[in-house]
Order: structure tokens, then sequence, then C-alpha cells
């Protein structure tokens, strides 16, 4: 295997002290570029596109071309264990991802079974084995998958939801059904991220993204012990081992120190943290990585190279004790996206970052 020619995304995320901040982006790879909008339309829709390695890598190397980021991430989606469910993903214009078979009774649950990665998602790692062999050391790629929590919303709700009535009413009044729903998602979660890193994946994000919208103890019970699981059975095998794992809860800024006591190497924080208080509070046993508001990204040039500035001061300096600072943004970057302002982003990031990893 060729050396990598820039590892700072992975030396950061292991703690080690590194020359200056590295950046990726949520969504790097989507509908605020023109080369993006061009290969989709070529592959007819979403799902064709991750489903067709080369149409996937292609995407995936779009951005890394284009702004030289310090890290490329997989073009998926987190709904591909759910599909290979069987519960029928399409892609709705202006709606979003839809299943045409959500789970609507205890029988639905008890039909599930837990999906064979190689097997059942073979595309996805010969999608990660392309990118690997089209990237060539440049820069690390980051595999990925939804927590159990937010994967079952979906699998339950049949869509996104704004109160998540269905997928709580479940939680709520059966919350046996609930658990092993969860249970299921886990384990193939746990296969699915081992057969990525088998296929090429050189660390690992967890998507939680509606963990937010539950009590702290509900949180506790049915998203952050579930994730939990993931980090230990990762920790525990020696193949993944030396993989890092990111959490990303978004809406988890209060939850940030039960995050840390998984285990994992580093945080994902949206924007509503304050990146200065995160450090405080776990920056000596996670690396965080985030967290500017991504709305910044459709406004002025000005506008985000403020923000970025702001978010590298609000970390501050890495001291010796800190694991260390990933900047990206609190969120995926928005379809409104000016391309212009993710060169102003990555230039301000590699060029004034330096200032903060000295001493
Ligand atoms: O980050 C990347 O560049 C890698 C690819 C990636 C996608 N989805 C591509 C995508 C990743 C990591 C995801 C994760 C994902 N997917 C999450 C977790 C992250 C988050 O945003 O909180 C969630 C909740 C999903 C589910 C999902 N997939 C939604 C809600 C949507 C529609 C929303 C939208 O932006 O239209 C998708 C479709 C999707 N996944 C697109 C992309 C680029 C847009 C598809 C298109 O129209 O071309």
């Amino acid at each position: 295997m060729n050396t990598m020619k820039n590892d700072l995304y992975l030396r950061a995320l292991r703690g080690e002290r590194v020359e200056r901040t590295p950046i990726w982006v949520m969504r790097q790879a989507g509908r605020y570029l023109p080369e993006y909008r061009a290969t989709r339309a070529q592959a007819g829709d979403f799902l064709t596109l991750c489903k067709t390695p080369e149409l996937a890598c292609e995407v995936t190397m779009q951005p890394i071309d284009r702004f030289g980021l310090d890290a490329a991430i997989l073009f998926s989606d987190i709904l591909t264990i759910p599909d290979a469910m069987g519960l029928g993903l399409v892609l709705e214009e202006g709606v979003g991802p839809v299943f045409e078979k959500p789970l609507r009774s205890q029988a639905d649950i008890d039909r599930l079974t837990k999906t064979d990665a190689e097997q059942d998602l073979g595309y996805v790692m010969d999608a990660v084995r392309v990118i690997r062999k089209e990237l060539d050391g440049r820069v690390p790629l980051i595999g990925f998958t939804g927590s159990p929590w937010t994967l079952a919303s979906y699998m339950v709700e049949g869509q996104g939801s704004k109160e998540f009535r269905r997928i709580k009413g479940l939680m709520f009044e059966s919350p046996a059904a609930a658990h092993q729903l969860l249970q299921v998602v886990t384990d193939s979660v746990i296969d699915y991220l081992k057969a990525q890193v088998a296929a090429g994946a050189q660390s690992l994000m967890v998507f939680d993204t509606w963990g937010g919208m539950l009590s702290t103890s509900n949180y506790q019970q049915f998203s952050l012990a579930y994730m939990d699981q993931i980090v230990k059975a990762l920790k525990a095998d020696p193949a993944t081992a030396d993989t890092p794992v990111v959490l990303f809860t978004k809406g988890g800024g209060a939850w940030l120190e039960m995050m840390a006591d998984t285990g994992c190497d580093g945080l994902g924080l949206d924007w509503t943290v304050d990146m200065a208080d995160a450090k405080a509070r776990v920056g000596d046993r996670v690396v965080l990585q985030g967290n500017m508001d991504p709305v910044v990204m459709n406004t002025g040039s000005e506008q985000v190279t403020d923000h970025a500035m702001q978010v590298l001061q609000a970390y501050g300096n890495h001291a010796e004790t800190d694991r260390g600072h990933i900047f990206n943004l609190g969120h995926g970057i928005q379809p409104h996206a000016k391309p212009d302002n993710m060169r102003a982003l990555v230039e301000t990031v590699q060029h004034k970052s330096a200032a903060f990893h000295q001493g």
C-alpha cells in the first residue's frame, strides 16, 4: 500500500500534534457543486449514483480535486442498511428519502434479519475499494453509518419527520419492540462498519442525526447505548481497534461527557455548541470536529472567513493535553452554498490555523 501523501486528518484524530488544523466538510460531495449535479443527471437518480461504484467514486473525488480538502468521505447514504433489509428506499424530489414499506407492526419488526455487508451491501464495499484505489493515498477515506436510533426513526416513520410521533410512540408504548429493532440494526451496523474497514475505510463516523430529539434518559437508553455497543465492538476487534471512530449527535451538546465515555476517538459538534466550552469539558479525552453554522456558506466570502476564524479561535491553542480540533461545519453543507465559499473556507483553515498549533 502506498504511503499517505496527506495524513494530517488521521494524525489529528489519533491525538497527535499536527502542524495545522485539518478540514473536511459534511456533504462535501453534493448538490452545491455543478459537477455533482452533472454526474447525478448522468446516473439518472441518487440511488443509482450510490449503487454504481465508479460514479460514487467520481463524486467522492470532486470536492477533493476542486478544493484540496484533507479527507474524503465515501459517497453513499445512511439509509443503505434499511434498504438492504427490504424497506424499499426511494428519494422523492422535494420530500427526501421515503420507504415504500415502513415498519408498522410487531410482525414487521420480527421479519427483519441482520444484513451481511459483503453479501447485501456489496456495492458499498466495492465503492470503498474503487475510491481507495483512485485516491492512491492522497488523503484518508472516511467510512460511515447512521446511528441505530436515526436509522430506526426513518424505518418506522417511513420518511423524515419533525415530531417523530411513530418512533417515539413505539419507544414509549412498546419499548421491548423498539429495543428489538435497535438491536438488529446495531448488529447490522457493526458488521457494515467492519466490512468498510476491511474494504479500505481509514476512519469511521456515526451520524446520529435524530438523537437530539430525545430526553436525556431516552437518549441514553435508545441512542447512546447502541452507539456504545458499536464503539466497543470495533475496539474489541483487532481488525478495527486502531480505526478512529467519531460520534456525532446533532443536538447532543448536553451529552458530550457521556458520548466521550463510550471510548470513541472524536465527537462531531453542531453549531449550537460553544467550541471553547466543549474543549474545557471533553477536549482532553476526544478530538473535537466542527462546528461552523452551515448557513454561513450561503452568504458572502467575508462572512465565511470571519466565522471560520471564530471557530479556530474558540478552540484556541493546541496545548499538550488537548486531543485537538478537526474543522468541519456543524451539519451538512446545503445545496444553496456557493462553491467559491468552500474555497474561501478551506484556504482560511489551511493557511490561518498553524498559529494555533505552536508552543
Ligand atoms: O457527506 C458526504 O459528502 C457523503 C455522502 C452522504 C450523503 N448522505 C449523500 C446524500 C452522507 C454522509 C449522508 C448521510 C446522511 N443521509 C444523513 C446523516 C447526516 C445528516 O445530514 O444528518 C442523513 C440523515 C441522510 C438521509 C438523507 N439522504 C436525507 C435526509 C437526504 C435528503 C436531504 C437532501 O439533502 O435532499 C438524503 C439524500 C442525499 N444523501 C443527498 C446526498 C448528496 C442528496 C441527493 C440528491 O438529491 O442528489
